[in-house]
């Protein structure tokens, strides 16, 4: 029969990957959670109205790349392609906009059916934060310093770059894009076919386009920074001023605008030369206006997410990743007869009580001393331990250093943990416990 493969663009992480995925994980929750921002974990599936009505109905995730499908019931419901509208909706439903302010993180699987290739898939994962209730630049700034400080812990910080923009209030992006598209019917014979389109559907939009020509047309474009507000113009001067104080390098680019429709005022996102052209790999910004948009009352917020594989990707690429990021054992038990092979399983779990850090695994499944021995290197473990018919009657176990040319030795089992100490270092050892046979 043939063989049933994943879907194109949603990738198996396999398990010499999943050490990476942890660290990432852990670390990017740490330094969250050394901010103040609390977790919160929405549904996958929503309805498809729900994006409709905040990504905005013609940006390319909704008119091109959303999963959507009718469930049992008839609903349009959808997969989600981001989280910043299921974070709203779950807030707003849940009363904690109400007279009050949160800072929220979020991780998890989006998926927009795009062109799959290196940095790009279909299902994706986003280490999201949103923050409601605060109008300053202060909340602006303090997403950025959190961002900054994470590719700091991460080892990317000379790897990835700040861009940043403001788009104003609606009516200000209103004043330009008449403005923009003025300027752009003079050249609308010139433009590629994509920004042609979006000159009628999403002007805006334009601004991103990679044509060389088309680039070399908005060069004399119009410019979004003349047609601000006061309002967003202060704001924008106040998070400059902070990043400049907090020392927090930036670009401002005025054609960064963001392909979802529900900014306003800053936006901004940190890219790296070093993926090719899915270089983004965190972007964000303030949307004043869509919680309320969303049938809420006005509520200001602002957020930013990561793509998680272009994390690792850059991790990788750019070697970051530390040492002990493996699936590497600590210690791997053999026994030799059935007899031994019940006490090593007892041995290995008083080694686990004893050694709460460590990763002791017991060979399982039987086999000659050899090929046990051969899963003992594999298992690129510091050391191996022997039970075999002598042992046992000696109450002994025999250490076998794996990695290093210390010599094998048997040893009584009452000294068995201060050994162990050597190879696992001193702070891995639970003193109370006793190690047993
Ligand atoms: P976004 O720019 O669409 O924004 O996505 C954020 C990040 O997700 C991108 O910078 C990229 O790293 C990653 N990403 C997006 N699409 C893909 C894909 N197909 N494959 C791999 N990675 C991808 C948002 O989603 C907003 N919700 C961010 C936000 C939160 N704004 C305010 N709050």
């Amino acid at each position: 029969m043939a063989r049933i493969q994943a879907i194109r663009g949603m990738n198996d992480i396999l398990p010499d990957q999943t050490p990476i995925w942890q660290y990432l994980e852990s670390t990017v929750r740490r330094v969250f959670r050394s901010y103040g921002y609390q977790e919160i974990r929405m549904p996958i599936v929503e309805q498809t109205e729900l994006f409709k009505r905040s990504i905005g109905e013609v940006t390319d995730i909704v008119e091109k790349e959303m999963y959507t499908f009718e469930d049992r019931n008839g609903d349009s419901l959808t997969l989600r392609p981001e989280g910043t509208a299921g974070c709203v909706r779950a807030a707003e439903e849940h009363g904690l906009l109400f007279n009050q302010t949160q800072k929220l993180w979020y991780a998890g699987p989006m998926f927009r059916h795009e062109r799959p290739q290196k940095g790009r898939y279909r299902q994706f994962h986003q280490l999201g934060v949103e923050c409601f209730g605060m109008t300053g630049p202060d909340i602006d700034a303090e997403l950025l310093l959190m961002t900054a400080r994470l590719w700091r812990v991460l080892g990317l910080d000379s790897h990835v770059t700040l861009q940043l923009n403001s788009l104003g209030t609606p009516e200000a992006r209103g004043a330009y894009r008449d403005a923009l598209v003025g300027y752009l019917k003079q050249h609308e014979d010139r433009l590629d076919e994509d920004s042609r389109r979006r000159l009628t559907t999403n002007p805006l939009r334009v601004l991103d386009s990679k044509d060389s020509q088309t680039q070399a047309i908005l060069a004399d474009a119009p410019v979004l920074t003349d047609f601000l507000d006061d309002l967003s113009r202060e704001h924008f001067a106040g998070l400059r001023t902070l990043l400049d104080a907090a020392g927090i390098p930036y670009t401002v680019n005025p054609r960064l605008v963001r392909g979802l429709d529900y900014y306003g005022k800053t936006v901004f996102e940190w890219v790296t030369d070093s993926l090719g052209a899915q270089g983004t790999v965190c972007a964000g910004g303030r949307y004043d206006g869509l919680v309320e948009q969303l049938g809420g009352k006005p509520t200001p917020g602002v957020g930013f997410a990561m793509g998680v594989e272009r994390l690792i990707l850059l991790l990788e690429t750019v070697g970051s990743v530390p040492a002990g990021v493996n699936n590497d054992a600590d210690v791997y038990l053999i026994a030799m007869g059935d007899e031994a092979g019940r006490k090593a399983f007892l041995l290995a779990e008083s080694l686990r009580s004893s050694f709460p850090e460590a990763s002791v695994v017991c060979h399982t499944g039987g086999g000659s001393f050899k090929s046990q021995m051969k899963k003992a290197d594999r298992s690129s473990a510091k050391v191996a331990l022997v039970l075999g018919e002598d042992e046992l009657a000696n109450a002994s176990v025999t250490v076998k250093p794996l990695r290093d040319d210390r010599q094998q030795a048997t040893v009584q089992l009452d000294a068995l943990a201060d050994v162990l100490k050597e190879f696992l270092g001193q702070g891995q050892a639970d003193a109370d416990n006793e190690l047993r046979l």
